[in-house]
């Protein structure tokens, strides 16, 4: 392996080819007639005309993109005004948009925490959080997925003044949730502030879709940092952090992804803007996911599919093995329905599955549809049938292990 001529590459290549986990870019087209159950268009409202229509006047107003850092160029009538609107719907004091939900994490968590931190997180937390806390100059300890007592256990053991526990509140790959008030105690009694990342949880959990933090009672609570992403159920593209004045202030001054990153682009704040005035007059959409959710789940546990109950709009169907969780995609399509497959690095190993996201804005032919597909079963190969599961795997994996991250706790 010299480097320069890319062997090495195509050696990892061949390796994941080896074990079921090639990539490939498919192509999106504008006509297709699969049903959608597999972006994270929740509330179903990017197309919404009235989304739509706000993007493209603040386009015509504004601009293809932000030109600048609102550092440099400043911020618009339309950042301000979708800080505010998100501040209101968390109920938190203050919040601050990014260009990502990947960039509001890095941002946040790198700037809240310094050599004298511990940061406390949760094995099954999102890459955008994982390469945050590597980025961080804190040790990092990751603690078994929910695990309370080891959450407990990492901070009474600490050795640094401060300390930050971060959690998804829906969590991403099996759609199960953190326990909120329980992880809030504990930080409260640890001196620990708690970070909450709300990507899978805004639009979707609490009656106005206020995400779990405030479905839990502690909307504006002393020492919580929500995370969000504007591109699920917003609708739209980018991120934000809500929070404490004092807390976003910080970032303005500090969060290194919100001065040397390009603004927000002013069409989505705009976008996203627009949906959650469409929430405050459509309160039912939150509640109708969400039931539908439940609906798809009853079907799928009487088919036989294993799947965690799901907290949010996340359903994710266990295959096990990588190659026939891809097969199991390719029959639905053929079925009409496009579904997320999910495997290593980005769930463990023997545990590929099938991810379908559940939208608002479902018909009930659609629904039909899908519970037929459901009705069909689960492929053959089942969990901890993975051939190829083994715990050397990693060592041959190359370049596609480095998203993992196993509990140090
Ligand atoms: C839990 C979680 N956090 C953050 C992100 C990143 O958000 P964005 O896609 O806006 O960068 C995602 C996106 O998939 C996510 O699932």
């Amino acid at each position: 392996m010299t480097g320069s001529d890319w062997q090495h590459l195509a050696d990892f290549a061949a390796e994941r080819s080896e074990a079921g986990l090639r990539r490939k870019l498919r192509p999106r087209e504008l006509d297709h007639h699969l049903l959608d159950l597999a972006s994270n268009d929740y509330l179903s409202l990017s197309h919404d005309p009235r989304v739509i229509a706000a993007a493209a006047e603040a386009l015509a107003r504004w601009g293809a993109g932000a030109t600048a850092s609102r550092l440099v160029s400043g911020s618009t009538r339309l950042h301000a005004d979708l800080e505010s609107a998100l501040s209101r719907h968390l109920g938190a004091p203050a919040a601050l948009v990014f260009s990502s939900g990947y960039t509001a994490n890095i941002g946040a968590i790198t700037a809240l925490s310094d050599a004298d931190t511990l940061i406390v997180s949760d094995a099954h937390n999102h890459a955008s959080i994982i390469d945050a806390t590597r980025l961080s100059r804190a040790e990092v300890r990751v603690v078994p997925h929910k695990s309370l007592a080891a959450v407990q256990e990492a901070l009474a053991t600490r050795t640094q003044p401060r300390a930050l526990v971060v959690t998804e509140s829906v969590f991403s790959v099996d759609g199960d949730a953190a326990d909120l008030v329980a992880l809030y105690a504990i930080c409260q009694s640890a001196g620990a502030v708690l970070v909450v990342d709300e990507a899978h949880s805004v639009g979707v959990v609490g009656p106005l879709g206020e995400g779990s933090v405030s479905a839990a009672g502690l909307a504006g609570a002393p020492g919580i940092v929500i995370t969000l992403t504007l591109s699920k159920s917003l609708a739209a593209q980018g991120g934000a952090v809500v929070a404490e004045s004092v807390v976003i202030d910080h970032l303005v001054d500090n969060a290194r992804t919100f001065i040397f990153d390009t603004a927000l682009a002013p069409a989505s704040a705009a976008a996203s803007m627009a949906v959650l005035r469409i929430l405050a007059r459509e309160p039912e959409l939150p509640t109708r996911l969400r039931d539908v959710g439940h609906d798809l789940h009853r079907t799928a546990l009487a088919a036989g599919w294993r799947s965690p109950a799901p907290q949010g709009a996340v359903l994710s169907l266990i295959v096990g093995d990588p190659d026939a969780a891809v097969a199991a995609q390719a029959n639905w399509r053929k079925a009409g329905i496009d579904v997320g497959v999910f495997r290593p690095p980005s769930v463990p190993d023997g545990l590929s599955r099938l991810r379908l996201t559940v939208k608002a804005g479902l018909r009930p032919h659609d629904l039909a549809l899908v519970k037929t597909q459901l009705e069909f079963g689960p492929p053959t190969a089942m969990p901890g049938s993975d051939p190829r599961a083994h715990p050397d795997r990693e060592l041959v994996l190359g370049v596609s292990r480095r998203n993992a991250q196993v509990p140090t706790s």
